[in-house]
């Protein structure tokens, strides 16, 4: 079934505690596709980083549109023990998960192995496996169209854990908003 976004929110929010977990929300998110006309007034384009696009937060979870132009990569992170879903309404993303093989958090050290990776359009809709938390979200160049998808974080959040995969460390970043309800927040400059 295709939806308003306004409509998706409703679904979302009209969903209990108890039973807004990983699979009910997956599982509602195939079943309810967003109509990208409803969305368009958020999206933001930078030729400089993906931007991200505050829909709807409440104290249970946030939902936003993350713009990638060609070639845009997000970091390899972690969301820092948080739910999360994402489908793509407009393009095709790559997933890529990871594993930590040797971890030793008092000095900031993480060694990554790639694990499984999938690829996402037409709002179909993944999950974060709680055990394999580790991604990156890719939008490769040979896709060669710009992609929009829509996530869910709950609870929200506005720091991750980000790992760089040429020295093995990895440090907790802050997150920020490209913009809000579809307004540009202050101080960007696209
Ligand atoms: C983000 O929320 O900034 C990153 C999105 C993702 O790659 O999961």
């Amino acid at each position: 079934m295709m939806v308003s976004v306004e409509k998706l929110v409703e679904g979302l929010r009209s969903i209990s505690d108890k039973e807004f977990t990983c699979d009910n929300v997956y599982q509602f998110l195939g079943e309810n596709q967003v109509e990208v006309g409803t969305i368009s007034r958020y999206f933001f384009w930078s030729e400089r980083c993906y931007t991200r696009n505050l829909i709807y937060k409440d104290a249970r979870f946030e939902l936003m549109a993350i713009c990638w132009e060609k070639g845009q990569v997000s970091r390899v992170h972690n969301h820092s023990e948080q739910k999360c879903w994402m489908t793509v309404p407009v393009g095709k993303l790559r997933g890529q998960n990871f594993r930590a093989v040797e971890i030793d958090e008092e000095k900031g050290f993480c060694r990554l192995e790639e694990t499984d990776r999938f690829d996402l359009s037409e709002c179909l809709a993944a999950k974060v496996e709680l055990e394999e938390p580790i991604h990156q979200v890719l939008n490769l160049p040979e896709f060669d169209e710009r992609a929009v998808s829509l996530h869910i974080y709950s609870k929200p959040y506005d720091k991750c854990l980000s790992y760089c995969r040429d020295t093995d460390t990895f440090k907790e970043v802050p997150l920020f908003y490209t913009s809000i309800g579809g307004k540009l927040c202050d101080g960007i400059t696209l």
